[in-house]
């Protein structure tokens, strides 16, 4: 479906929308429109990092998860160990007792349900291996398909008697979704193994270890003004011992502790026993990767307190200076200079400059009393020892109510910067609370409303529950997000990925599998506010009221004073199409506009993996004739109107 374009004087029952494009109401910050990392879903281990192997250093609860044992014409046993490891972050590694002269003995892994290869792709392989008899006369590594043929491979050196990384690269001979790989011995003797490891070479920037391309490049694409990260309830942990712990994941990759994924054991109907974090994508990464997006980093660390939603454990007061500890450490991690203990740590992992950061959390959702204590005190020393960085606190895990008004009504008396909303709700909610905003004091705290989606329907397929509807209602409520630009300093959707065979909570605003991933409809709206994000607010006006749902339209507009644009935001959430006219004032404006579309036949539409487009944005270029110029909005579609003015 495309725009109906009428360059004809105002038909009657037009809604005139007048653009006051000199009368900015507030600015935007650059940090607005942003995404939420966290862990759920496979989105690291499994997805965004790169790693096709699966329980690579054996710590796993059980040693031999994805991994089985392979004896051709020869035999053996395996035993886990972890006596004289090759690391100590990690100690666990594998033992193979190996009695194959003639044929083989070994494991394969089953990678991340089945490993993504690509054909003509470099692969680099590496692993920790020690051997205590030089009987070992051969070791190779194959890729097979899942009809069995070996699609890549190479063979190693002879191993030596102490603990050595061997690394070998070698090109695949076609592409599978579900490929194993194998590690096989031929000979007599013992084998050590441990931190196996695959990964392809075109990550993200080309890095070694890096990031999968296409799941950054589909974040690049959003020009996301912060990365908030590393969750949710990750951060949490169901108990404190599982919570998030930044230290533990920086430094050498092999030395950084595994834990359990809490998202591994959350969700009853959707159990995951193989997700557990091995923190291959750690702070640094992340501060990284915000660093490629131009993206601020908005780190959230725990603050005393488990998930609220399990254990709920809090550490006591007089016992919380580790927890605020951390926090002052990771500023210097971040900002430090090279001669600082945390600063010489993030040089020392390629990055002597610092990682600028300005924001950072103070726990994801908790709530009551016991939050508000434990956040006074990070509060008091953060903002003496760093009043340069800006503090987001929370207000739990509701859009209202008995926690949500007494955070509110506590932090007010104190001096965060910003505090988190997070609302999971159906999309009625959405449609009826474009306003929410606009009745929030105009001079308190800001609001960063950290985690929202529409959630409606569900259907078999993975991304069944990312419907045109659940988009159209969060681009309706994000034009009140933009209105009240003032008020709302960062927003962003949860949560950022999921697998497709590997997911515990939908909808998700990017799904993937082992060698695609697209965006949803969801994704699309996002990119709409996200790229055509605008400086200042201007009013965008119908019979003198902002359009906040009255005959199933919204619209927000803004100016970018920079290129010289005025982007106008029209959501109609009709089944009729609406006949507007766009009445703009103040500035002149060139000869032609742009008009991005979304829309589909129905609000049950979806984009999947086999059929991405159906909901995608069209553009269409459009003559200006005057100040005044009419068009018929699809039903149920969001369109932004892309104005040049003379600047
Ligand atoms: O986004 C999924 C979860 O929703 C987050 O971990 C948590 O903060 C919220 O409850």
């Amino acid at each position: 479906m495309t725009l109906l374009l009428v360059l004809t004087a105002s038909a009657q029952k037009s809604h005139e929308i007048s653009i006051i494009a000199k009368k900015p109401i507030t600015d935007i910050q650059p940090t607005m429109w942003g995404v939420f990392f966290e862990d759920i879903n496979f989105a690291a281990d499994g997805g965004l990092y790169a790693e096709l192997v699966k329980n690579r250093s054996f710590e796993f609860s059980l040693p031999m998860m994805g991994w089985k044992q392979i004896s051709e014409k020869g035999e053996g046993r395996v035993m886990a160990s972890f006596y004289s490891p090759a690391n100590t972050g990690n100690p666990h590694f594998l033992t193979l007792v190996v009695n194959a002269p003639e044929g083989v003995f070994g494991l394969s892994n089953e990678g991340f349900r089945g490993m993504g290869i690509k054909k003509d792709m470099k692969y680099n392989f590496s692993v920790s291996l020690r051997t205590s008899a030089a009987t070992i006369i051969k070791t190779k590594i194959e890729l097979k398909n899942s009809k069995g043929d070996i699609i890549g491979g190479a063979e190693l050196p002879p191993l030596s008697n102490e603990w050595k990384k061997y690394q070998v690269s070698f090109k695949a001979t076609q592409t599978e979704a579900k490929a194993n790989l194998r590690i096989l011995f031929t000979g007599k003797g013992t084998v050590d193994m441990d931190m196996v490891s695959l990964f392809p070479s075109d990550t993200w920037k080309d890095r070694p270890y890096g990031m999968r391309k296409d799941l950054v490049q589909l974040l690049a694409d959003l020009k996301p003004g912060f990365i908030r990260f590393p969750g949710g309830c990750i951060v949490e942990g169901r108990d404190l011992t599982n919570r998030y712990q930044w230290k533990t994941t920086v430094g050498p990759a092999e030395d950084r502790k595994l834990i359990m994924n809490r998202w591994n054991v959350e969700m009853q109907n959707h159990l995951t026993p193989d997700y557990f974090q091995t923190f291959g994508l750690g702070f640094f990464e992340y501060f990284q990767l915000a660093e490629d997006l131009g993206a601020e980093p908005l780190p959230i660390l725990n603050c005393g307190m488990s998930c609220q939603f399990n254990a709920g454990e809090v550490v006591p007061l007089n016992e919380l200076d580790p927890y605020i500890q951390d926090a002052l450490d990771l500023i210097e991690f971040a900002n430090g200079d090279v001669t600082t203990k945390w600063g010489k740590l993030r040089a020392s992992m390629g990055h002597p400059a610092t990682f600028n950061l300005k924001f950072l959390g103070v726990g994801n959702e908790q709530w009551e009393e016991q939050y508000i204590d434990r956040y006074k005190l990070f509060e008091k020393v953060l903002k003496s020892k760093h009043p340069e960085i800006k503090i987001v606190s929370g207000a739990g895990p509701s859009s209202d109510g008995k926690y949500f008004d007494l955070a509110w009504s506590e932090l007010k008396k104190l001096s965060p910067d910003l505090i988190d909303e997070h609302y999971y709700k159906e999309p009625g909610w959405f449609f009826k609370n474009a306003s929410r905003y606009d009745d929030y004091d105009r001079k308190g705290i800001k609001v960063f409303a950290g985690e929202y989606a529409a959630h409606g329907q569900e259907a078999e397929e993975s991304e069944s529950r990312n419907t045109w509807l659940s988009a159209l209602a969060e681009a309706a409520f994000m034009t009140g997000l933009e209105r009240n630009a003032d008020v709302v300093n960062m927003a962003s959707y949860a949560p950022l990925f999921a697998h497709v065979e590997a997911w515990q909570w939908r909808p998700d605003l990017i799904w993937f599998d082992n060698l695609t991933s697209i965006g949803t409809p969801n994704y699309y709206v996002q990119k709409v506010f996200s790229n055509y994000k605008g400086t200042q607010v201007i009013p965008a006006l119908y019979q003198g009221k902002a359009l906040e749902g009255q005959d199933s339209i919204y619209s927000s507009s803004v100016i970018d004073k920079n290129t010289g644009k005025v982007y106008v935001k029209i959501v109609n959430i009709s089944p009729e199409s609406k006949p507007v006219v766009l009445n703009l004032q103040g500035l002149s404006f060139g000869k032609e506009c742009t008009i991005e579309t979304l829309t589909s036949k129905s609000l049950k539409d979806f984009n999947s993996i086999s059929n991405p487009k159906i909901i995608y944005p069209v553009s269409k270029q459009v003559e200006l004739k005057g100040k005044k110029f009419n068009f018929t909005l699809d039903p149920i579609s969001v369109n932004v109107i892309i104005l040049s003015f003379k600047k």
